[in-house]
């Protein structure tokens, strides 16, 4: 039944309205007499509507709105008013009152006013619905057979309460799957918590995951809850979970078991029931064999495994692809939207995208976004490593050139890719390189002009 405030200072005047109310629009109807007592009012009880006196001791009328509007509220109020101060009335309608009527309206008529506020706020739920079901379509882009597999494996599991293993190559797009099933889950308002277990020191996993209490170590200043109950009735989204350390991984295993965590320095058990998805780009099955993942954890977490296929194995979604970075990135850049010629898409659905498949893509269409000066991106503003599939000694961009240019540009494209397989992690890129530390790689990297924030270096 529908509920309406009548607040007026004057008791018998709200007394007498809500009887008519009553009488007339059927309603159930409360009465407040003065602005403190709506708030309150409207506050605990599930108000459709209300009839708000402007004119009253204390907080006024317009004093109540403000208040509701800093709240958001969404119940829509029609201000009344014995005096006929047109000023304030219009004052009203800006502060968010829907409408305003005389005290000395008949009945009918604000019953009528109260129907359409009603109704009006019954539309305005509806289109943000609507608006909600809209943003819950997919932000994963293609349609090759392999995407449209992908998208019904989603379709499938994200209902499903169970963690999810999401496996594929670095660039592929983990992430973007992780948040699908987060979108089409049971819980698509909750929140969508993601750890990068690979940034975490390993000092501090076991406290961002589970939390602590005040005084747990060091430096625990206060009590903090971790990622799990953060994500409680959402998604928590461990990415990278091949990098957590082995003793986090024991951890782990025993929360998704028990279905609990206890706070570091706790002692109280704090139920979790955040859906778990993983994702990762390296070969557990390999990392398993070379004792650096708990192959106990790999199972409790691959319950519903999805792999998310290389950009090469699905090369008709390249144009697609290329077409929404040029859209999203030139509207980035305050740009016209420029033109892909066709045999720029042909180079771009020719490369193998190896190395950091749709990000690299991504990024190489950034980089030919900046090299084209007209309207037309041409064959020649697709980088030259895409180009020549990596050969730079034998493109087209090797003649009449210095070896000191030739040279600078294979150490710059040696250290971009290690960059980008490493996501753009320093440290772990000079590892991999064989480099003593990170300062000799920014070294390095100074010395080639390579900024982390270049295309690639993320
Ligand atoms: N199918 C797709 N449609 C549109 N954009 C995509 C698609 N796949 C990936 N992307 C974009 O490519 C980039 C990389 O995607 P994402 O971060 O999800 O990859 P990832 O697999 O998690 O990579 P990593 O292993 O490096 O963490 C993002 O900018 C993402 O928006
Ligand atoms: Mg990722």
């Amino acid at each position: 039944m529908t509920l309406v405030l009548v607040v007026d200072d004057v008791a018998p005047l709200a007394e007498q309205y809500a009887y008519d109310l009553k009488r007339m629009g059927g309603y159930e109807v409360l009465t407040a007499g003065d602005g403190r007592r709506a708030l309150e009012l409207l506050a605990g009880a599930p108000v459709d509507c209300v009839i708000l006196d402007l004119e009253m001791p204390g907080m006024d009328g317009l004093e109540v709105l403000r208040a509701l509007e800093r709240k958001g509220s969404p119940v829509p109020v029609i201000v009344y008013t014995g005096t006929g101060s047109y000023d304030r009335c219009t004052e009203a309608i800006r502060l968010g009152a829907y409408g305003f009527i005389d005290k000395a309206e008949p009945m009918p008529r604000v019953v009528h006013e109260i129907e359409t506020a009603l109704e009006r706020r019954r539309l305005r739920s509806e289109v943000s619905t609507l608006r909600r079901q809209l943003g819950r379509e997919t932000s994963l882009v293609g349609s090759s057979a392999a995407m449209v597999q992908l998208r019904e494996m989603i379709a499938r599991v994200a209902p499903v309460p169970s963690a999810v293993l999401v496996t594929g190559e670095s660039g592929t797009g983990k992430e973007l799957v992780a948040r699908d099933l987060h979108r089409f889950g049971p819980h698509p308002s909750g929140p969508f918590v993601p750890i990068n277990c690979a940034a975490l020191p390993e000092s501090l996993v076991e406290s961002e995951l589970f939390g602590h209490e005040r005084g747990a170590f060091t430096g625990a200043l206060a009590t903090r809850k971790g990622a799990f109950e953060a994500a409680e009735r959402g998604t928590l989204f461990l990415d990278e979970i091949g990098e957590l350390p082995l003793p986090a991984q024991a951890k782990l295993l025993r929360v998704l078991e028990d279905r609990q965590i206890t706070r570091l320095g706790g002692n109280r058990p704090v139920a979790v029931d955040a859906r778990i998805v993983a994702a990762t780009n390296r070969d557990l099955d390999a990392e398993i064999a070379a004792g650096r993942f708990r192959e106990d954890l790999y199972f409790r977490l691959n319950v519903h495994p999805i792999r998310v296929p290389p950009l090469r194995d699905r090369v008709s979604d390249v144009p697609a692809l290329a077409d929404q970075f040029v859209t999203g990135i030139c509207a980035r850049f305050g740009l016209r939207k420029k033109k892909m010629a066709p045999e720029a898409l042909e180079l771009l659905m020719r490369h193998d995208w190896r190395r950091n498949n749709v990000r690299e893509l991504r990024n190489a269409v950034e980089r030919m976004i900046i090299a084209a000066d007209g309207d037309t991106i041409q064959a020649g503003h697709v980088p030259v490593e895409v180009r020549t599939s990596g050969k730079v000694a034998d493109g087209p961009g090797a003649a009449g050139r210095s070896f000191q240019d030739l040279k600078a540009e294979a150490e710059r494209r040696i250290l971009i890719e290690a960059l980008e397989r490493n996501g753009g992690h320093v440290s772990r890129t000079a590892q991999e390189l064989g480099l003593a530390d990170h300062a000799s790689l920014l070294k390095i990297m100074r010395r080639l002009n390579i900024r982390r924030a270049d295309p690639g270096v993320s």
